[in-house]
């Protein structure tokens, strides 16, 4: 793991440390040898409490709207790093609760910026948004980083608005050149073990087969960039390291999969039957839900070209080592299914 040497005995601050992504990100971190504290909401059952995070770092239980509290948390740190990931990230919530997803996702990037700017100690930061930030023209080509922000839904809308405010701080208080280095990143659909949100496609899957039920697909024909979670973590970590020492790369990046493993979501369904084997099965049905995007694509050359990132698993190998996951029985089996993932997918 000598490309993350950068990390080591580095302090780094994760909000949503205690969701998925932040879990995978905080072992990352770890195994590089940082300093880690988290800042987020209890932790649901998961994988935070599977693989024992919570011994491992220093985890501070909070609101990322309580600006007093984030703010006393990351002075507290005192980091080098901060990556900003709490959110309510879940599509479908956001059309139930569109007030709670606009406070936490859009005031609460306002409140990570403001602790920022109060605490002297941070020279890197990398605000997570995702790839549903752009405005949807159902095109058949990749989104660039330069087009226009309208995500439609609540929740992709509060994640392009997170984008809109990163960019005003950006150039509002961090333009001196010894300021923090602000950047933002759009990750596409992420998979990978430990995820077991509602309403997301392979937690979905792993729920069904468990139950022995058939998994019923709402929209096969719909094309996302579907990525393991390690794939988009590297690029944060990447970008993170890159702009601590050259300011001049920071902006926004997308990270999503190469070309022939974006797939439908039909064929992301029949890559994890195969995987899993016998017992799983899947077939169509539409539940009228509410409107989502068909087709969707990330432009990746930026990432590529500027940082040297690229996706190094097929979209069958994230699959498999998803599944791979899903079938274990206890916390001691995940936690070193975790570790092996991370030390297989770092050089
Ligand atoms: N999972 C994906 O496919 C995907 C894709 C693109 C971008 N993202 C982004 O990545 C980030 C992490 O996603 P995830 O899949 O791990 O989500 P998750 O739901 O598993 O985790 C969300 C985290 O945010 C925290 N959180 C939520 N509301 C909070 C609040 N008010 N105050 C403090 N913490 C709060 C939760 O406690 C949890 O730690 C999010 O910003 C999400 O928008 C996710």
């Amino acid at each position: 793991m000598s490309e993350l040497d950068f990390y080591k005995d580095k302090r780094v601050f994760v909000t949503g440390h205690t969701g998925f992504k932040g879990t995978w990100l905080c072992h990352i971190l770890l195994k590089a040898g940082a300093t880690v504290s988290g800042y987020a909401l209890e932790p649901e059952s998961g994988l935070y409490g599977q693989t024992r995070l919570q011994s491992q770092i220093h985890s501070v239980i909070g609101d990322v709207r309580d600006e007093t509290k984030l703010s006393t948390a990351m002075d507290e740190a005192r980091p080098d790093v901060v990556f900003h990931l709490a959110a309510q990230a879940l599509v479908r919530r956001s059309y139930r609760e569109p007030a709670l997803t606009y406070t936490t996702n859009v005031l609460g990037t306002v409140n990570v910026l403001e602790a920022i700017r109060r605490t002297s100690s941070v020279k890197s930061f990398v605000n997570i948004t995702t790839d549903k930030v752009y405005e949807n023209r159902e095109w058949r080509w990749g989104y660039r980083e330069n087009e226009r922000l309208n995500g439609f839904d609540p929740y992709s809308n509060s994640k392009s608005c997170s984008e809109l405010v990163t960019g005003s701080y950006r150039g509002a208080f961090f333009d001196e050149s010894e300021s923090t280095a602000v950047s933002t990143a759009r990750s596409g659909n992420v998979i990978g073990g430990g995820d077991y949100s509602e309403d997301r496609i392979i937690p979905d899957c792993v729920r069904a087969v468990c139950a022995g039920r058939e998994i019923l697909v709402r929209n096969p024909e719909s094309t996302r960039p579907y990525q393991h979670v390690l794939e988009c973590l590297y690029g944060y970590l990447l970008l993170a390291e890159r702009q601590y020492t050259d300011k001049s790369l920071t902006g926004a990046y997308n990270f999503g999969p190469d070309e022939e493993s974006c797939v439908k979501t039909g064929e992301l369904v029949a890559l994890f039957c195969t995987a899993w084997g016998v017992g799983a099965e899947w077939r169509v049905q539409g539940d009228g839900g509410p409107h989502e995007a068909n087709f969707l694509k990330l432009d990746c050359t930026k990432a590529k070209t500027v940082l040297g990132w690229r996706p190094r698993w097929t979209i069958k190998t994230a699959v498999e080592k998803t599944v791979e996951f899903a079938k274990l029985d206890t916390d001691v089996e995940r936690s070193a299914c975790l570790e092996r993932q991370i030390k297989e997918y770092f050089v």
